[in-house]
């Protein structure tokens, strides 16, 4: 499969918000992710359902919608309702992870589950034939524009095994300073899915760079 590139609006300017997401439609990006922070779970505040539902409107693409939020399960229909494709939770804010994950599914949206750095992703054995995706994070959320933690590439190959050896076809997704210099060797350690904020967003050419994340890579 070729790899998914997912520009994160949270990088956008949002005086301007139309054009940058008709700049993503006219792009190979495949999806637009969606950064929710609530100040609790992490350390800062983006947006609510409402500037979803707007993005929404203007957006051609699935929208993957990342929650870095406590207590999601209140949330989860309303995210449906604002348009979210990929609902991704954080294992971290789940005490119930699997009721969680099957009522995003009774929504009608694909599940996915957003690890930590400093979380191990054997603790997703038990979960992983059950999700649709899971989000690595590369750096600790909350902010973008922030550095890269190198022992990502080393996760991702860790996952990659759990995924090949539970006969699963669950998406790798690499959220967090991911840039010119680190994509290829994540997608050749099994990554699937490449968020790409400030990459994207501070280029000269958002969309060339788009263009650039996206080719395919000789694994
Ligand atoms: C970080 C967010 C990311 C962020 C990525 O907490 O989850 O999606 O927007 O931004 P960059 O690519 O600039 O690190
Ligand atoms: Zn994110």
């Amino acid at each position: 499969m070729k790899h998914i590139i997912a520009p994160s609006i949270l990088s956008a300017n949002f005086l301007n918000l139309e054009k940058d997401i008709s700049m993503i439609n006219n792009s190979d990006a495949q999806w637009l992710h969606v950064d929710i922070m609530d100040g609790v779970f992490v350390p800062n505040i983006s947006f609510g359902m409402n500037i979803v539902s707007q993005i929404k409107e203007a957006c051609e693409k699935p929208l993957d919608v990342h929650l870095m939020i406590v207590n999601p399960d209140k949330f989860l229909l309303d995210f449906k309702k604002a348009g979210a494709n990929i609902l991704t939770v954080h294992q971290e804010a789940c005490p119930h992870l699997h009721r969680t994950i099957s009522a995003i599914r009774n929504f009608d949206m694909k599940p996915g589950v957003a690890i930590n750095p400093h979380t191990p992703v054997s603790l997703l054995e038990d979960i992983i034939s059950e999700i649709d995706l899971v989000c690595i994070m590369s750096v600790n959320p909350g902010f973008g524009g922030q550095n890269f933690i190198e022992n990502t590439f080393h996760k991702v190959a860790k996952l990659k095994e759990l995924i090949l050896r539970k006969n699963a076809d669950t998406l790798i997704e690499i959220d967090g300073g991911v840039n010119l210099n680190n994509y290829k060797r994540l997608i050749q350690n099994g990554a699937d899915v490449l968020v790409a904020g400030n990459t994207v967003f501070g280029a000269l050419n958002p969309q060339e760079t788009i263009n650039e994340l996206a080719k395919p890579v000789v694994k």
